[in-house]
């Protein structure tokens, strides 16, 4: 994909002009088409009422095409095969609290997850008296020696694996899993694969087919830069009546009157999805899926990954620096991340949007700060962050610095 397509893209999104906007792992800045396409929905409610038949017609049409796109995005899956989620977590929680788990049963996890991995993990074994395997990965794990790791943990592990929830990328160290492998590992063992793809959808291309996972679960905010408050969840087909809905409403009911008689959904998708959902979300997100489909998955992530290794080149020459994120290039994708010797990452993240407008994060687990490389990023946005931490480490952090983010929005963890 020639470099317009990303110029394209760049000038289409508003936030660039005033921003170096680094963080698609967070939430991704939108296009205008995008901003258009909630807007005309907006709109069509506005003028129309959301209950005319034009509207209802309208609302149909979109969520139909939802599906089908999100089944191409996740790689050849049926629109039956896809849920319409509110974001990546809700995915993930449709699978831990539907799937039959008993205290025989091991999850099996990385120590690399987000809260939305490990936490539903933790639960199930509050809930059920299940085994929590933890799979220790190392960001400069080849992804042999990723999958080394699994193998030798899930050995060890007392229970049958039952489930592995996995981060196709990790958020934390920015690192691709080798998911084909551990999906076929899993299945030799009798167990299922969750993957929490909230950094992979809009990053890289997805192959359900390819890889056998069994359930995937994506968000519409981040790297597909669609609006905030809407996901999909990819079941495989066969898998839906082993997975029952753990919140329920009219479409989880194959049938049912008011003298006691009902019948359980078993077999259709919607049966996950409860009543009303954003139509003008919906229409915001297809547009995104549709513009990173026809931008080609396989060149966003060849163009992340170029820039990855610009920065890393580029960082690596700054003393006190160290470049934390994947040097293997069977593991980089465009999540970079870097530590400064002797100033906290939260702190460095704050100096980067205070003083150059550099938007990225910190992720407290490593004491890092991690930058989002997407496509329509470039070279000088990579070099104005790096100067702007050289200069940091020259001229020092100032103690009123204002903070990159409100008080503890990541919770636990912290940033
Ligand atoms: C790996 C990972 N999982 C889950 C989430 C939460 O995503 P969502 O807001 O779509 O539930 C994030 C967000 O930062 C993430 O990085």
């Amino acid at each position: 994909m020639s470099n317009e397509r990303w110029q394209a893209w760049r000038d289409d999104t508003p936030a660039m002009v005033e921003y170096a906007y680094m963080n698609s792992g967070f939430s991704g800045p939108k296009r205008r088409a995008t901003h258009e396409a909630v807007q005309q929905r907006l709109d069509l409610e506005l003028m129309h009422g959301s209950t005319t038949r034009r509207a209802l017609d309208d609302r149909f049409d979109l969520a139909g095409r939802y599906r089908e796109a999100m089944g191409r995005l996740v790689g050849g899956a049926s629109p039956d095969e896809i849920a319409i989620t509110g974001n990546t977590t809700e995915g993930i929680n449709i699978i831990t609290n539907g799937l039959e788990v008993t205290s025989g049963d091991s999850i099996v996890t990385t120590n690399v997850e987000h809260g939305s991995g490990i936490v539903p993990a933790y639960y199930l074994r509050e809930r059920t008296g299940c085994e929590v395997v933890i799979v220790p990965i190392h960001a400069q794990d080849s992804a042999g020696q990723a999958m080394e790791s699994f193998v030798s943990t899930m050995g060890a592990a007392e229970g049958n694996t039952k489930l592995v929830i996995l981060s196709e990328i990790s958020y934390s160290t920015g690192q691709l899993l080798p998911l084909k492998a551990i999906v076929d590992e899993t299945h030799r063992r009798g167990g299922y694969v969750l993957v929490d793809g909230a950094q992979t959808a809009g990053h890289i291309p997805i192959d359900v087919r390819e890889s056998g996972v069994d359930f995937y679960a994506i968000p519409s905010h981040k790297w597909l830069c669609g609006p905030d408050g809407l996901g999909a969840l990819y079941v495989r087909e066969e898998l839906i009546p082993l997975v029952a809905p753990a919140k329920v409403a009219g479409r989880s009911a194959a049938s049912y009157d008011f003298e006691g008689n009902f019948e359980p959904e078993r077999e259709r998708i919607t049966k996950y999805e409860l009543t009303t959902t954003s139509t003008p979300l919906i229409a915001g997100t297809l547009e995104a899926a549709e513009w990173f489909l026809d931008s080609g998955p396989e060149a966003v992530f060849e163009r992340a990954r170029e820039l990855n290794r610009y920065a890393e080149g580029r960082f690596g020459r700054i003393e006190r620096v160290s470049v934390v994120s994947p040097h293997h290039e069977s593991t980089r994708t465009g999540l970079f991340c870097f530590t400064v010797d002797d100033l906290p990452a939260g702190d460095v993240n704050a100096f980067l949007q205070a003083e150059a407008r550099v938007v990225c994060r910190s992720v407290a687990e490593f004491n890092s700060v991690r930058l989002s490389l997407h496509a329509f990023n470039t070279e000088a946005d990579v070099d104005l962050a790096a100067e702007t931490v050289e200069r940091a480490i020259v001229e020092g952090i100032p103690d009123d610095v204002e903070p990159a983010y409100p008080p503890a929005i990541f919770g636990a963890r912290g940033a």
